[in-house]
């Protein structure tokens, strides 16, 4: 299988089986070639940074719903988004969401690459990726614990994390398409949240299971490797 076939395989899963999230586009807009918000993919993406899936999702449409652009968000008291963030933990993340929201309304919007988006308070590696990726379709290689999961399986990286991590990357790269970036990445945090799960994948009806050289080898649950006590 070549590197192409993996991801061809992995976007038309994805095509099928995208979970339906309150920050990401339905079927028709995407295949219309419509890209998401970028405010709402930032605003998102911050928020699952320490938080899971499930208790992101209602408490992410309060806030779209509160401050709907973020000249909104930039032109609201601190102390509003604090208070409406209650209960989701990492405070700083709060601050750091006001704090961007102000710049990126004095500049008109959000820049639209990975090295730009770094500059923008509480944005890291991750959220930059994923904001070029998802909001602004640029090849920019995101990596979240489902990505590493999956990517870590599929070339059977056999380094011990958190070593294994430049490695993963550098496999990620390699399977990462040209075109539908965000797509190819939401798709394998999706494959990692519902079938390349930590415990007892479901390789039988996993898309790309025939490149998979730690199911080849009998050793899914292997991947990836854990630290050495
Ligand atoms: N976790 C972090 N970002 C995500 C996204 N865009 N979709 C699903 N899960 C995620």
């Amino acid at each position: 299988k070549s590197t192409g076939d993996v991801s061809r395989a992995l976007l038309r899963w994805y095509d099928k089986n995208a979970r339906s999230l309150p920050w990401r586009i339905g079927p028709a807009a995407r295949k219309a070639g419509k890209r998401p918000d970028p405010y709402a993919v930032w605003l998102s993406e911050i928020m699952l940074q320490q938080t899971t899936v499930a208790t992101v999702a209602p408490r992410y449409s309060e806030f779209l719903k509160r401050w709907p652009t973020v000249d909104d968000m930039a032109a609201a008291p601190l102390d509003d988004i604090l208070g409406q963030w209650a209960g989701l933990g990492y405070y700083a993340r709060a601050r750091n969401l006001h704090k961007c929201a102000v710049e990126v309304a004095a500049c008109g919007g959000f820049p639209d690459t990975e090295e730009a988006l770094r500059e923008l308070p509480g944005i890291g590696q991750y959220t930059a990726a994923a904001v070029a990726a998802i909001a602004f379709d640029k090849r920019a290689v995101v990596i979240d614990g489902n990505v590493e999961r999956v990517v870590s399986r599929l070339c059977a990286i056999d380094t011990p994390m958190p070593a294994a991590k430049p490695v993963i990357k550098t496999q990620a790269e390699k399977i990462w398409p040209q075109k539908r970036s965000g797509d190819f990445a939401q798709g394998l945090m999706d494959l990692g949240a519902e079938i390349c799960r930590p415990k007892s994948p479901s390789c039988l009806i996993c898309p790309i299971s025939s490149a998979c050289e730690a199911l080849a080898q009998g050793k899914q649950e292997y991947f990836p490797v854990k630290a050495p006590k």
